[in-house]
């Protein structure tokens, strides 16, 4: 009761509200998506992800060794594919001389302690740009999720540490985990896209890797974002299929939605801070309407005291300059 209680008393001097700070943010907070194409000395800006890059695979140790010797514990590798490699089922995603696959190895190579995920999804080797084998206009589950499986182990044989399958498919994790497993692949780790919303911030990163869906949108396998219903009990389902961490996204919109996760099981829970969402930054502080490092780790700040245990984000690098 007022005046016993006074909140400001914390507040009235730096050294203090440095005590009693909750949320800190550190490196290690961090998995940094990195977008491998084909070709020779490429680091190719993104046009609407200002500052952040395309490298082909000699120009990648070269980044992988930077991130490590700040603190960077894991990278998440996407492939942008040909359009001449693309079809209906992936049949690229599944060829051990990949560019994905090629790129997983150059980074052991390298960098052989840092944590190597995946991307497990069909878009980018898709001529419909979807997640999945269409038929009839429609994405089909199951037979999406054999290409899936043979899709993950054959990260997994380059050497991927964690898979992350963000095709939003039912039933993939255990699809994924029982190929794993039968191939002697134990201790691949599997990083579920469990809470994956059908968002409208992903544009940036669809420039990125040439994704765009050629029909129709993903709402009939990623989230209603209006919805919250089945966010816990899709989270629950791929830990039962045997998924190690699990992922929410987007990230700023759905912090209500990662706090019910945490609240609600047991595990690690990534949170992925998605393209727009760095580009909508970008784009304010360039006109000079919004300080770009404060209001970063605002946001980095907030997805952590919500309850995320790591982040993927564009800002990594960025962050941890500034933290340093
Ligand atoms: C596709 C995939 C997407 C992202 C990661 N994996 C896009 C999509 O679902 O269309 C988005 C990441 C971002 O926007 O940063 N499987």
């Amino acid at each position: 009761m007022y005046p016993l209680k006074r909140n400001r008393r914390l507040r009235s001097k730096k050294s203090l509200r440095n005590l009693v700070r909750e949320t800190t943010i550190h490196p290690h907070d961090f998995i940094v998506p990195l977008f491998l194409v084909e070709g020779k000395n490429i680091k190719d800006e993104i046009p609407s992800m200002p500052n952040y890059y395309r490298f082909s695979l000699d120009n990648i140790s070269k980044e992988v060794k930077q991130l490590w010797s700040l603190g960077v514990q894991a990278v998440l590798l996407f492939a942008k594919v040909p359009e001449s490699l693309k079809d209906n089922y992936g049949t690229e995603a599944l060829n051990n001389a990949g560019l994905m696959q090629r790129g997983i190895k150059e980074i052991k190579d390298c960098v052989p302690e840092i944590t190597i995920m995946t991307d497990v999804a069909l878009d980018p080797y898709s001529n419909f740009g979807h997640d999945g084998v269409v038929e009839n206009n429609e994405i089909i589950n199951d037979k999406t999720n054999e290409i899936l499986s043979r899709m993950a182990l054959s990260h997994a044989e380059a050497g991927a540490d964690v898979v992350a399958p963000s095709d939003m498919m039912d039933g993939r994790v255990l699809s994924i985990r029982n190929t794993l497993e039968k191939n002697g692949f134990h201790h691949t780790g599997i990083m579920s896209y469990a809470v994956k919303y059908a968002s409208n911030f992903y544009g940036p990163f669809r420039d990125a890797l040439e994704t765009k869906p050629g029909f129709g949108d993903k709402e009939t396998y990623q989230m209603d974002f209006a919805n919250k219903f089945d966010s816990v009990s899709e989270a629950k389902a791929d830990i039962e299929e045997g998924a190690d961490i699990i992922m929410v996204k987007p990230g700023i919109s759905y912090l209500d939605i990662l706090r019910d996760l945490k609240n609600s099981l047991n595990s690690p829970i990534a949170i992925y801070q998605v393209s727009g969402e760095y580009s909508m930054l970008k784009a304010a502080a360039q006109k000079g309407w919004l300080d770009h490092d404060k209001v970063m780790l605002e946001q980095l700040i907030s997805m952590k005291r919500a309850g995320a245990t790591m982040i993927a984000s564009y800002f990594a690098k960025d962050a941890i300059k500034l933290l340093s």
